[in-house]
C-alpha cells in the first residue's frame, strides 16, 4: 500500500482530498499541517485509524519535513496561506509558507527521490476581460495580481526549476475556484451561506460582475489522483469543470435555495485589484489523462453545500464572529 504525505490536509481542499482518497483508493495518508487559523482537525474526523496519521508541524521545518518526506512514497502539497484578502493586509506569512515552505519540501523530495505533486491555482495567470473568448491554458503567461497569487506563482516556478535542474519527480496542477464542505467561512460561498443562516444579508463585492470558474472539491480531488497516477513528470495540468458564474449569480442561487428573495443582499466596496474573470481550459487533463468532472451540476452542488453548512454548524460557528469582525474593520 502506497503512502501519501498530504501537506495542508486539515485545510479546505486538503481535507476533502484526504476523505476522497481514503474512500476511493487503498492508499494510506499522513497529513502534515501547522493548524493555522485555516486548519481544523474537526475536518479530519472519522477517518480509518489504520490508514491515517496526523502530524502537526510547519512545512518550513526542514528537519521534520526531511524525515516525513523520507518515509513517504508521494508528497501532495496543498499547504499554503490561501486568502487573497489576508495577503493584501499582511503578505509576510504568504512568502514564508508559499515560497520557503515549498522550497523546503522540494529540497527534501529531491534528496530522497520522492514523487511530488504541487497544488496551485489559476490565479497565477492573472485575469481575463469579461467578454474575452479566451480561457487559461497551460501556455498562458503568468501575470499574478495579489501577494497570494504571486507567491503561488513563485512556488510553481521553483517546482519547475527543480524538475529541470535537479530531476525532481514532480507534476503540477492549477485549479479553478473550489467549493464544497469544510471551507472556512472567510471565503465567498460559505460566508454568504452562514450569513443567511444568521439572518444577515449577504455581501457582494462591487457590482458582482467578477466571474469565477467553480469546481466541486471532489472533482479537484479525483483530478489530482489521476495526475499522480498517470501524469507526465515535469508537466502542468489545468483543472476546471466549465463552471463559469459571476458573483451576483452565485449569491442569487444561494438566496433561492435558502428561501430568500433574489435581491436580499448588500453591495460592499470592491477588493483592490480584484481580478475580473478566471476561466480554465482543461483539455490536456481530459484528453491526455482521460479525466472528467462528475459534480458539474452547480445548482445541485450549491444546494448540497448549503445543507452541509446547515447540518454542521458546530464545525463553522467558532470561526464566524472573528471572521466577520475582521471584515467589518475592512468595511466589507
Ligand atoms: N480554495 C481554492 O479555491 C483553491 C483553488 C485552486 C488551488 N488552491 C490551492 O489549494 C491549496 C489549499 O487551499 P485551501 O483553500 O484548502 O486553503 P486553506 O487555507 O483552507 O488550507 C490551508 C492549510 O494549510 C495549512 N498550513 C498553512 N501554513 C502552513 C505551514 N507553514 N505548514 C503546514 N501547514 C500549513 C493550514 O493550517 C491549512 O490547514 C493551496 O495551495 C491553494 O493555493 C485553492
Amino acid at each position: 500500500m502506497q503512502n501519501l504525505l498530504v501537506t495542508g490536509g486539515a485545510g479546505f481542499i486538503g481535507s476533502n482530498f484526504v476523505h476522497y482518497a481514503l474512500e476511493n483508493t487503498n492508499l494510506s495518508v499522513t497529513v502534515l499541517d501547522k493548524l493555522t487559523y485555516a486548519g481544523n482537525l474537526e475536518s479530519l474526523r472519522g477517518l480509518p485509524e489504520d490508514r491515517f496519521t496526523f502530524v502537526q508541524g510547519d512545512i518550513c521545518d526542514a528537519e521534520l519535513v526531511d524525515r516525513l518526506v523520507g518515509e513517504t512514497d508521494v508528497v501532495v502539497h496543498y499547504a499554503a496561506e490561501s486568502h487573497n484578502d489576508n495577503s493584501l493586509h499582511d503578505p509576510r506569512p504568504f512568502l514564508d509558507t508559499n515560497i520557503i515552505g515549498t522550497y523546503t519540501l522540494i529540497e527534501a523530495a529531491r534528496k530522497h527521490g520522492t514523487r511530488f505533486h504541487h497544488i496551485s491555482t489559476d490565479e497565477v495567470y492573472g485575469d481575463l476581460e469579461l467578454d474575452d473568448p479566451e480561457r487559461f491554458t497551460e501556455q498562458t503567461p503568468y501575470n499574478p495580481s495579489s501577494p497570494y497569487s504571486s507567491t503561488k506563482a513563485g512556488s510553481d516556478l521553483l517546482v519547475r526549476a527543480w524538475v529541470r535542474s535537479f530531476g525532481l519527480q514532480a507534476t503540477l496542477s492549477n485549479c479553478s475556484n473550489n467549493y464544497g464542505p469544510y471551507q472556512h467561512v472567510e471565503k465567498f460561498i460559505p460566508r454568504q451561506i452562514t450569513n443567511v443562516i444568521d439572518g444577515v444579508r449577504p455581501k457582494l463585492y462591487g457590482a458582482g460582475e467578477n466571474v469565477r470558474d467553480w469546481i466541486h472539491a471532489n472533482d479537484h480531488s479525483s483530478a489530482v489522483l489521476r495526475i499522480i497516477e498517470k501524469g507526465e513528470i515535469g508537466q502542468t495540468y489545468l483543472i476546471g469543470a466549465d463552471g463559469e458564474k459571476n458573483n451576483k449569480e452565485v449569491i442569487e442561487l444561494i438566496l433561492k435555495h435558502m428561501g430568500q428573495p433574489a435581491d436580499a443582499y448588500d453591495q460592499v466596496i470592491d477588493r483592490p485589484g480584484h481580478d475580473l474573470r478566471y476561466a480554465i481550459d482543461s483539455t490536456r487533463l481530459r484528453t491526455e489523462l482521460g479525466w472528467e468532472p462528475k459534480f458539474s451540476n452547480f445548482d445541485q452542488g450549491i444546494e448540497d453545500t448549503i445543507r452541509w453548512y446547515r447540518d454542521n454548524e458546530a464545525w463553522w460557528r467558532p470561526q464566524k464572529a472573528q471572521t466577520e469582525a475582521k471584515y467589518k474593520v475592512q468595511g466589507q
